[in-house]
């Protein structure tokens, strides 16, 4: 199905130790109640990979295709559009605006004029501002992104159709999240970031408890609970909530593996030295959101006892994975950065020892997240189309 190339795996040596609860249940229902009653809200659909899950050798397999979320083509909508309103929310109150301003207030532009005077800002490898922009036009706050210089300018365009400000910076997605902060406190604006650090963990974690609706709806849609999950890491936010999600709803039996690019893989860097660590350099993956070098702090909170194992696999495969799946019947449109846990999963399959470490075989239920559609078209038939 697809060649077998070399891929990276490592077994979490803290696998199931007790830890902190790093996303709370009360923040949960709270994103879950109000992102289900924005307008064009809908479950995104669950997949089964009948063919791909047979002739990989497994139980059953199925597939969460994001790629129609909110018309933004990633589950990103779910978490930076959340966190804005949030944001916003936090601070009509802090200015003795409105002590719960709803999201329909801010939609009906209830509150314009405090609104308007508020500026968020992010760094994003696309996704995520997208999501950001989104939310600030749709929720009345002014809206400025970060970008380094390897956002393709389909990305670029289609945060800029969103009304935000679209600045460049030189290297890579880290550099853009420092250039966000420093300016968001030159310029009193408002991080609404993926990511957390140190003293910035309030939005990150809004952000990611955003997430969790994703896959929520997917423990909803599945019938019985999944053996394996696999998903894509970035910073690990959405890795974070899945985790989560799948042990609030299957308890802690479900193994999750965390699939990330080989050249940008700072997950299952963290994991092997045991403590959050940054693999440095330009990153440059075609997986465009997942070409982070920084684990998310919140994040690993939960993934260094969390995740089962962390995984890196090739570009190459990843190619060979989008185009696999635009074959199948009706064909699945997936982005570069959506099928990294596909590419994981069928390596893995081909390869006994890692077959055996991570307990896959023919009875294993496997679930991925198809975390985007072709969120650049052009580079998408480019890349499946050849
Ligand atoms: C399509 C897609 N999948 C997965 C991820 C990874 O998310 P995180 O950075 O929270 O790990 C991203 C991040 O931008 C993304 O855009």
């Amino acid at each position: 199905m697809i060649e077998k190339r070399p891929f990276r795996y490592f077994l979490n040596r803290n696998h199931g130790v007790p830890g902190i609860a790093v996303l709370p249940e009360g923040g949960y229902a709270r994103a879950k109640a109000e992102i289900m009653t924005w307008p064009g809200y809908a479950p995104t659909p669950l997949v089964a990979l009948e063919a791909i899950g047979k002739a990989a050798g497994v139980a059953r397999l199925h597939y969460k295709d994001e790629g129609g979320r909110f018309g933004l083509a990633s589950f990103k909508a779910l978490g930076g559009a959340y966190a804005v309103m949030r944001v916003l929310q936090a601070e009509l109150a802090k200015r003795d605006v409105a002590r719960e301003a709803s999201s329909a207030d801010l939609i009906e532009r209830r509150y314009k004029e405090a609104t308007g005077k508020i500026t968020v800002c992010c760094a994003t490898d696309g996704n995520h501002g997208r999501s950001v922009a989104w939310g600030a036009q749709r929720f009345g706050a002014a809206c400025v992104i970060f970008v380094h210089e390897t956002v393709s300018q389909g990305r670029r365009d289609a945060i800029a159709k969103y009304g935000a400000e679209i600045r460049v910076v030189p290297g890579n997605y880290d550099d853009a999240v420092r250039e966000a902060q420093k300016q968001a406190e030159a310029n009193s604006w408002f991080v609404v970031s993926d990511t957390s650090y140190p003293g910035y963990t309030e939005v990150p974690r809004d952000v990611m408890q955003g997430y969790r609706l994703m896959a929520d709806e997917a423990a909803d849609q599945i019938g019985e609970a999944p053996t394996h999950v696999f998903i894509q890491g970035g910073v690990g936010g959405v890795a974070a909530a899945v985790s989560v999600q799948m042990r609030a709803r299957f308890g802690a039996g479900v193994k999750l593996i965390v699939a990330e690019p080989d050249k940008a893989d700072c997950l299952l860097a963290s994991a092997e030295a045991g403590e959050p660590v940054t693999v440095p350099g330009d990153l440059d993956t075609l997986m465009a959101g997942l070409a982070c070098g920084e684990p998310s702090l919140l994040a690993w909170q939960e993934l260094e006892r969390g995740a089962f194992a962390f995984m890196s696999v090739s570009d190459e495969s990843a190619v060979e994975c989008m185009k696999l799946l635009a074959h199948q019947t009706p064909p699945i449109v997936a982005g570069e950065s959506a099928v990294a846990g596909l590419a994981a999963l069928l390596l893995a399959m081909q390869e006994p020892y890692a077959r055996g470490a991570l307990s896959l075989g023919p009875d294993s239920r496997v679930l991925l997240y198809g975390t985007e559609g072709a969120t650049d078209p052009e580079v998408y038939d480019k890349l499946v189309k050849n």
